[in-house]
């Protein structure tokens, strides 16, 4: 199947840049306005898209969901470290600031032209570091995965792997206080609240929900995969 690279992009100068990384790599942009334009009918290989425009976090779980091999890359214009967070935690596989998206995308679309690599990282089993809890609530952490520190929640046998940081300000959600009844997480600094089951956001001031990882248990020790 041929590859479809669509662009999302209405900012001229990084069209033009991306225009360049098209005549050097060789590759098409299929163009569209908004990012609730794409159509079910494609299978995309990678979409490149500015954070800024309506909707586009909501879109990226959309687009992981549907198509989990395509390679979802977002450009940034104002910083916002809670936006960055939120996309990255909604699945986003590549945030970068404007100005450097075009050359990280250009050494990218080369090594998959090439064979080199593929776009979308192959899932990995992690160990986890078993936190000693007899009753339910913290069960472990990964503070150190290079992609996300994670945290891992049980209710009864049931097991929840969350991103260990908060999307309001990066504070270790692990530290906070679990409601094992509910399976909601407080977070230690100003108090906003995910549900680990599904990481929903349940209350501010955080804006956005937080990423979850599947779990695996074999005897006494804790995996997750990435
Ligand atoms: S860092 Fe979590 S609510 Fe502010």
């Amino acid at each position: 199947m041929a590859n479809s690279f669509i662009r999302i992009v209405q900012n001229p100068i990084l069209r033009s840049h991306l225009d360049r990384v098209a005549s050097k790599t060789g590759i098409e942009f299929n163009d569209l306005e908004l990012v609730s334009a794409l159509s079910d009918e494609i299978i995309p290989t990678m979409i490149i898209f500015e954070i800024e425009m309506e909707n586009s976090i909501e879109f990226i779980s959309k687009w992981k969901e549907k198509w989990p091999k395509c390679f979802l890359a977002a450009a940034v214009t104002q910083p916002d470290r809670e936006l960055w967070m939120a996309a990255d935690a909604a699945g986003c596989d590549l945030v970068s600031n404007r100005g450097a998206l075009p050359n990280l995308l250009r050494k990218k679309i080369v090594s998959f032209l090439d064979g080199i690599e593929s776009l979308t990282p192959e899932t990995v089993c992690l160990l986890t570091k078993s936190v000693v809890n007899e009753g339910d609530g913290l069960v472990a952490r990964l503070p150190d995965n290079p992609e996300d520190p994670i945290c891992v929640f049980r209710i009864e046998d049931e097991y929840y792997g969350i991103r260990d940081a908060c999307p309001h300000a990066g504070f270790a959600l692990a530290d906070g206080e679990f409601d094992v009844t509910t399976g909601i997480v407080t977070c230690p600094e100003h108090g906003s609240r995910f549900n680990v089951h599904s990481g929903e956001r349940i209350q501010g001031p955080a804006d956005y929900s937080i990423k979850t990882y599947p779990v695996k248990v074999d005897g006494d020790d804790i995996y997750v995969y990435v």
